[in-house]
């Protein structure tokens, strides 16, 4: 077993911060919905105002490659969500055999568009498209998924330029509920490119003590238990036992799983988790919104626009 040591003092005060916070009420809800609106709210009102002092309104290149449904179903949101926002969206809709070099050749063509200010690629692309070369040809000041090596680097080194969007858009969500990142233990479940290994990045960039648990962690229960913030982002269903969650814990949920009901569910079994956490998100109306909202927050700061975040009134 890999075994982690705290030392007696630094355990003692996970205790006592858990045993005050236990909670014999239900989890409050994250409502991403909710703070996804208030993002987007203030994006828009920032571009609105930057376009009212003659600027030129943000445009975000948005392409897909074939016409996986998921990603068909995420694209359409994207770009409601930029019709909300005020940013232009550009719709690059290409087939399935579209070869790299096509692909590549359009984001060559779109890294030099001045009108465009965000470039993003859905994931994932058909089998014969290398994901990497792709993601690395987009230009670095364009990344709005933040995404390429570059910027990951940046995060890691706490030079931040463009940050991933769901990582950033879970540091909103808690911000906006005063919930407090710095200084605890944050457990993050997945390693994936896209969620897990830039999500310990951007936590331990806002100063929590992160442990990433992944398909190699031999004790996954100890390290749950053990969670102050606990992130689950697998997409498998169950992959967390409920019973294992910390009384008092914050839950983050970014799992998306479809059950044969057709009803959409997160990774954890909700409401077991949510009679011992003291918060936790949904799914849907979770983190899914936050992620979007962060896109078009991310392309207004590429386009030079500051957006202030919103905290709970
Ligand atoms: N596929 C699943 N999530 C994402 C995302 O955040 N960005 C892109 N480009 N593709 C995805």
């Amino acid at each position: 077993m890999l075994a982690i040591r705290y030392n007696a003092r630094s355990f003692s005060s996970l205790k006592t911060t858990m045993n005050k916070s236990m909670n014999p009420a239900p989890a409050q809800i994250l409502d991403g919905l909710a703070v996804s609106a208030a993002v987007l709210t203030s994006v828009h009102e920032a571009i609105a105002a930057h376009v009212r002092a003659g600027g030129q309104r943000p445009g975000l290149a948005v392409v897909l490659v074939g016409e996986d449904p998921a990603s068909s179903i995420y694209v359409r949101a994207k770009r409601k969500d930029c019709e909300r926002a005020g940013i232009q969206a550009g719709d690059f809709d290409l087939p399935f055999e579209t070869s790299q070099a096509e692909l590549l050749a359009l984001i060559d063509q779109l890294n030099r568009d001045d009108k465009i200010q965000g470039v993003l690629v859905q994931l994932p692309l058909p089998p014969h498209i290398d994901e990497v070369a792709v993601t690395n040809a987009i230009s670095v000041s364009k990344d709005v998924d933040g995404f390429h090596a570059f910027n990951v680097g940046r995060l890691a080194l706490r030079q931040p330029g463009l940050r991933p969007c769901t990582s950033r858009g879970i540091v909103t969500l808690l911000n906006y509920y005063g919930i407090r990142i710095k200084g605890r233990h944050c457990v993050v479940v997945g390693a994936s490119n896209i969620v897990g290994r830039p999500l310990g990045l951007e936590l331990l960039y806002q100063g929590a003590t992160v442990t990433t648990c992944h398909r190699f962690t031999e004790d996954l229960a100890f390290y749950v238990r053990h969670a102050e913030v606990l992130i689950i982002a697998v997409g498998k269903r169950g992959v967390v036992d409920a019973d294992w969650v910390a009384d008092g814990a914050v839950v983050v949920d970014v799992g998306i799983n479809r059950l044969e009901s057709g009803k959409l569910v997160g990774d954890i079994d909700f409401e077991r988790a949510a009679a011992k956490a003291a918060w936790i998100s949904p799914v849907p109306g979770g983190v899914g919104p936050m992620t979007r909202a962060t896109l078009m927050q991310n392309t207004a700061e590429a386009a030079g626009i500051d957006v202030a975040e919103p905290i709970m009134p």
